[in-house]
C-alpha cells in the first residue's frame, strides 16, 4: 500500500480502506489490551490515532514503539469517537523503521524555550516548532506569490560583497583559509588572510543597493535572501544572520511605498490565516491567546501615516504626563523599540508608518526634504514587535548623492557603480525591507527571534 501523509489521511471518509502511514511517535497510552499511538510525521500538527489490539502483536515488537521511535503502519481506516479526529487506523501490521531509547531528550512535554535553542537539532519534532516551520514555509511562499501576481521579478543580490549599504559598519569580514593547512603565529594562534583573493569582501547587510540597480532595468524587483549583521545585540528581536525580503520599484515614490508595504504584510497575514490556521490556532492556544485577534485585527485597520516630528511630540506628551521610559526622548533621538512600541500599543493601537526621519539617523541613500533636515524615510512599527519594516524613497539626484556620500566619508571606490543609476537615466524609485523572522514573530506570537529560524545566530548562540 502506499504511503498516506496523515495531513491527507485526516481527511478522508472512505472508511474500511486500507492505508499505511509513516511517521514517529509522539504518546502511547492505553490498558493491558488496546494501546493508542498518537502518530506524527510532520505534515500536519495533528496526530493520526493508531488503535493497537495488544493480542495481534508480538510482544517484542510491542517493546519497540516507544516515544521517538519511527513506524510504518498499515490498518484500516475507521471512524474515531474519541481521538478529536474524523478518522483512525485500526492497525494490522506495524514495522519500526528506527527505535528510539530512553535518551531521547523530548520524552516529556512541556520543555523551555531555552531548553530547547540547546537541542535546536531535534526541536522541529515539537509541536511548536513544527508549528513554527511550517508557517515559516508558507510565508515564503506567500511572499513570492505576492510579488510575482504584481509582476515583480525576484533578483538575487550577492552575499560576498564590498560595500556597507547601511553605512553601519557592522560587517562580517570574509577570510580565505584552508582549514587543514591553517598558518599559525608563534603562539599557535591562526592566522587569518584577511581578504577575498586580495580584496576586502564582507557578508552582505543588505541587498538594496544591488536591488536598486535591478530596479532601474527591470522596474519592479525584490530580493529574498539572508543578510548578516555584526551588532552585538542580545535581544529577543535580532539575529546576526537574519533573511530580508527587499523591494525596490522605480517611479514609486513614498506614498507609493507606503501603500505597497501595507498591502505586503496584510497579504501574509491573510495568507497565514488561510492556509495554516491549524499551526496559527494551536500556537494561539498554547502561548498567546490574543495571536489570531491580533492578526484579524492588522487585516481590518489601515495604517496611521505620521511624519517623525509628530511622534516626536506625542512622546514628550506622554514623558510630560508622566510616562516613564528607560531612553530619553528628543527630535533626533533614534527610537528606541520601547517608544516605537508607545506609539503602536498605547497610543494608536494599530500599526504605524513613521515618515521623514531626521537624515543624521538615516541611511546616506534616502531622497533628501526640501527642510534640508529630515529624509524620506519610512519605518513600520507593529505591536509586540516594534520596527518591522525599514525603508525610503531614494536620493535619484546624482549631485545630492554624492554630497551625502562625501559627508559621510564613504569610500568612493566602492560607490562608483552604484552612482552609475544615477549617471545614467536616473529615476525616482523606492522601496523597503521586510525582516522575514520579524514578521514570523508577529504571525506566530513567539515571543523570541530565536524561536523563529532553525539554526538562530546570535552573539551568544551560532552552536552549528
Ligand atoms: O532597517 P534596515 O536596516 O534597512 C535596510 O537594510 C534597508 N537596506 C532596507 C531597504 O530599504 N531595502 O533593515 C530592514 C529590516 C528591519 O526593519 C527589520 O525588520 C529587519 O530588517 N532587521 C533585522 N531582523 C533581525 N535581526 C536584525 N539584526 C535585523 N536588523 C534589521
Ligand atoms: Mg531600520
Amino acid at each position: 500500500i502506499r504511503r498516506t501523509k496523515i495531513v491527507d489521511l485526516l481527511k478522508r471518509e472512505d472508511f474500511g480502506a486500507m492505508v499505511n502511514v509513516k511517521g514517529w511517535v509522539r504518546t502511547r497510552r492505553g490498558s493491558k489490551q488496546v494501546n493508542f499511538i498518537a502518530l506524527n510525521d510532520g505534515s500536519t500538527i495533528n496526530n493520526v490515532q493508531i488503535v493497537v489490539d495488544l493480542a495481534n502483536f508480538d510482544e517484542e515488537l510491542l517493546k519497540l514503539i516507544t516515544t521517538g521511535a519511527c513506524l510504518s503502519v498499515n490498518g484500516e481506516l475507521v471512524k474515531s469517537v474519541g481521538s478529536g479526529q474524523a478518522a483512525e487506523i485500526q492497525a494490522r501490521e506495524i514495522e519500526v523503521l528506527g527505535t528510539c531509547d530512553n535518551t531521547y531528550p523530548l520524552q516529556k512535554k512541556g520543555h523551555s524555550m531555552e531548553f530547547l535553542r540547546e537541542i535546536a537539532h531535534l526541536r522541529p519534532r515539537t509541536n511548536t516548532f513544527g508549528a513554527v516551520f511550517r508557517i515559516r514555509h508558507n510565508m515564503a511562499i506567500a511572499i513570492h506569490k505576492f510579488f510575482h501576481e504584481r509582476g515583480f521579478f525576484y533578483f538575487h543580490t550577492p552575499l560576498i560583497t564590498a560595500s556597507d549599504c547601511e553605512g553601519a559598519g557592522q560587517m562580517f569580514q570574509v577570510t580565505t583559509m584552508n582549514l587543514y593547512d591553517l598558518k599559525k603565529d608563534e603562539n599557535g594562534s591562526i592566522i587569518y588572510d584577511n581578504d577575498f583573493f586580495g580584496k576586502q569582501a564582507s557578508l552582505t547587510v543588505s541587498g538594496q543597493l544591488e536591488g536598486e540597480l535591478a530596479a532601474t532595468a527591470l522596474g519592479a524587483i525584490y530580493t529574498f535572501g539572508p543578510t548578516f549583521r555584526a551588532e552585538n545585540s542580545n535581544t529577543p528581536r535580532h539575529l546576526a544572520e537574519f533573511w530580508m525580503i527587499e523591494p525596490e520599484v522605480a517611479f514609486n515614490d513614498i506614498n507609493d511605498n507606503m501603500d505597497l508595504a501595507e498591502e505586503f504584510i496584510k497579504y501574509c497575514v491573510q495568507w497565514a490565516l488561510d492556509n495554516c490556521y491549524d499551526d496559527v490556532k494551536f500556537l494561539n492556544d498554547m502561548f498567546d491567546k490574543g495571536l489570531i485577534e491580533r492578526l484579524q485585527g492588522v487585516l481590518k485597520e489601515s495604517f496611521v501615516r505620521l511624519p517623525y516630528t509628530e511622534g516626536i511630540k506625542i512622546l514628550e506628551e506622554a514623558v510630560a504626563n508622566g510616562h516613564k521610559f528607560e531612553f530619553p526622548v528628543y527630535w533626533g533621538v533614534d527610537l528606541a523599540s520601547e517608544h516605537e512600541r508607545f506609539l503602536v500599543e498605547e497610543h494608536f493601537k494599530r500599526p504605524v508608518i513613521l515618515t521623514d526621519y531626521p537624515k543624521e539617523i538615516k541611511a546616506f541613500y534616502m531622497k533628501q526634504n526640501e527642510d534640508g533636515k529630515t529624509v524620506r524615510a519610512m519605518d513600520v512599527l507593529f505591536p509586540k514587535i516594534g520596527e518591522i519594516i525599514g525603508g525610503s524613497e531614494r536620493e535619484a539626484d546624482y549631485d545630492k548623492l554624492l554630497t551625502r556620500i562625501q559627508e559621510l566619508n564613504i569610500p568612493m571606490k566602492d560607490m562608483w557603480w552604484y552612482l552609475d543609476t544615477r549617471k545614467y537615466g536616473s529615476c525616482p524609485h523606492s522601496g523597503f525591507g521586510l525582516g522575514f523572522e520579524r514578521l514570523l514573530l508577529f504571525v506566530t506570537g513567539m515571543a523570541n527571534i530565536r524561536d523563529v529560524i532553525p539554526f538562530p545566530r546570535t552573539p551568544r548562540n551560532a552552536e552549528f
